[in-house]
């Protein structure tokens, strides 16, 4: 069973670097290893993971290996359930000061009041640092230790740096993809950008750091912004690690489909392109990401919870990760995506089979598909196979799940269907990125966590307040004029009697 666990002790044993490795032995856990033949996960009981440097060094069925280093320190896992690190393929950082406000807010709403151009005149990169550090500590805290950010805050030099020097300094694994975008507002155009991004590709800023260079653009077609070959040129140039699109299509415009951003021949080659969403996609489209090797990342609360909806997307499930989105609105965790989406995709599948008067026989999707879907799939969708898997050679980003106290665990059997369907965030004990500790018994570990908690608080309620007196847009006639009319959805009904009780905002000021 455990035949492809093989100890690879070469990694590191052929090293003879100055620095003094420095390891650490999970010792004692359940793990949901990977096992990259069968591409499936594999359960390894009270065994152990040796980790070195950055670096998963072995898996083992032993709680202590013999071979073990003597000088690696023992973390006690006995109990415990380890996962990977979930990766979240799309989120946008720099959000977080909205928390709470978007409560019930509507796509439309959302571009016209916290989109990248509503919001930039009202965010200073203090802000955006403060927003993104704080947001990316939560991501951690969840357990989510990869996060594909479409940094829409490139509202200037500064703010751009802003962003991505939060990420760094937050040690979570960020691929911070730049935006490019015309900001009319602020007068900083895709021209103005394009320069600021050389500088930092250019730069060593990321150099030894848990970052890496993405790009974010959402002008790809079918009418393509007149940047997009020059955008499409600086991926290649620079060998970014990833490029971004959100891709929507249907009545909502901002297509960039796959067919859309083909002809710029970035498709088909070694860099990774995430179409996020993906609600309309084509059957072109579909059979394109199959051919590429390119992934859509449904992001299935928030497509649920503005409207985007995701129509097609559980039958695109081969070619996509997940992701959590605009974080300020709901759920941080890709656990509760992978939750939320695999019961939908259930719904969708069983009422396929009870529409015709039918008894469905057998589950249409399990546990284990959805548990791959936050961890592989994201690695996959990256192109790397080195991030959500535990297996020799792969990055130590690691969860540690209290199955042994929580009482959500209590009593489970199979690991998979406790974190997957049990488990919360709170569960979440400790986290590792590059076999740093990030949480540790259940708290962040960086030293200055307290500090920001108090500096993104001032930073927030200054926002806040901004939003608080600005009226809500008014939604009539077309939606950005592209030709599609606004129109009333029904109202749930949750009141015995008069009423339908839906209720209010609570604000500061409204209550
Ligand atoms: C786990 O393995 C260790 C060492 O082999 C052993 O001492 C311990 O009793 C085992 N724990 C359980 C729960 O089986
Ligand atoms: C970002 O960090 C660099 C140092 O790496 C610093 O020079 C620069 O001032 C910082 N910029 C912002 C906006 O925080
Ligand atoms: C916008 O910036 C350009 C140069 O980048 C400058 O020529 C122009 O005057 C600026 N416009 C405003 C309104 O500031
Ligand atoms: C932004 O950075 C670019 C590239 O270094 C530089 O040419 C430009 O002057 C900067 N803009 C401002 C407003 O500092
Ligand atoms: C992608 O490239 C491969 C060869 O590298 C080729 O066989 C395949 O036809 C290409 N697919 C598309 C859609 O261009
Ligand atoms: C499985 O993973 C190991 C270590 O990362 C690697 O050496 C091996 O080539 C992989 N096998 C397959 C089939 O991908
Ligand atoms: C829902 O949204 C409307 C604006 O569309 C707002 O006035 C109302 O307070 C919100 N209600 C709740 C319960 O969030
Ligand atoms: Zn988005």
């Amino acid at each position: 069973m455990n035949r492809y666990l093989i100890l690879a002790t070469a990694l590191v044993a052929g090293v003879s670097g100055a620095t003094a490795s420095t390891s650490k032995l999970f010792s004692g856990g359940t793990i949901i290893a990977w096992n990259n033949e069968t591409e499936t996960p594999s359960v390894i009981r009270n065994g152990s993971i040796l980790v070195v440097d950055d670096i998963i060094q072995a898996v083992s069925s032993q709680a202590n290996p013999d071979d073990a280093p003597r000088d690696a320190e023992i973390i006690d896992v006995s109990g415990q359930i380890i996962t990977p690190g979930f990766i979240d393929t799309h989120r946008h950082g720099w959000q977080t000061a909205f928390k709470t406000l978007g409560s019930n807010t509507t796509l439309a709403q959302y571009f016209f009041r916290y989109g990248e151009f509503a919001a930039a005149a009202n965010f200073r990169a203090k802000d955006v640092y403060l927003g993104q550090l704080a947001g990316l500590y939560e991501a951690l805290n969840a357990g989510v230790t990869t996060t594909l950010d479409h940094a829409h805050h490139t509202w200037s030099n500064e703010t751009a740096y802003a962003g991505l020097n939060a990420s760094i300094d937050s040690r979570a694994r960020v691929f911070w993809a730049y935006a490019f975008h015309d900001i009319p507002t602020l007068n900083y155009t895709v021209a103005d950008q394009i320069p600021n991004f050389r500088d930092i590709a250019t730069s060593d800023i990321l150099d030894g750091t848990n970052t890496e260079l993405a790009i974010a653009y959402d002008s790809w077609g079918p009418e393509p912004g007149p940047e997009a070959s020059q955008i499409a040129s600086l991926a290649k140039e620079y060998d970014i690690a990833a490029l971004t699109t959100h891709t929507l299509g249907g009545p909502w415009g901002t297509t960039n489909l796959p067919e859309d951003v083909y002809p710029f021949d970035i498709l088909n080659g070694t860099l990774p392109v995430i179409f996020s969403h993906g609600s309309f996609i084509s059957a072109r489209g579909a059979q394109l990401l199959r051919s590429t090797n390119q992934y859509i990342s449904i992001t299935p609360e928030s497509e649920m919870h503005y409207g985007h909806t995701h129509p097609l997307s559980y039958t695109l499930q081969d070619q996509a990760a997940l992701g959590v989105d605009t974080h300020f609105t709901f759920s941080t965790d890709i656990l509760t995506q992978a939750r939320i989406w695999l019961q939908s995709t259930r719904y969708r599948l069983f009422n396929q089979v009870l529409s015709t008067w039918r008894i469905p026989r057998n589950s249409p999707m399990s546990v284990v598909q959805a548990f791959s879907l936050a961890t592989r799939a994201g690695g996959l969708a990256l192109r790397r196979p080195d991030l959500g898997v535990i297996q020799p050679g792969a990055k130590a980003d690691l969860v540690v799940w209290n199955a042994a106290e929580s009482p959500a665990l209590l009593g489970w059997v199979d690991p998979i269907a406790a974190v997957i369907l049990h488990a919360s965030v709170g569960d979440v004990l400790h986290v590792t990125v590059n076999g740093e500790f990030v949480k540790r018994d259940g708290k962040i570990t960086a030293s200055r966590y307290k500090q920001v908690r108090e500096d993104f608080l001032e930073s927030a309620q200054r926002i806040q307040g901004i939003y608080e007196k600005m009226p809500l847009p008014v939604l009539e006639g077309q939606f950005m004029d592209g030709g599609f009319e606004y129109a009333d959805t029904s109202i749930a009904d949750t009141k015995h009697g008069e009423g339908n009780g839906y209720g209010s905002v609570y604000t500061d000021e409204s209550t």
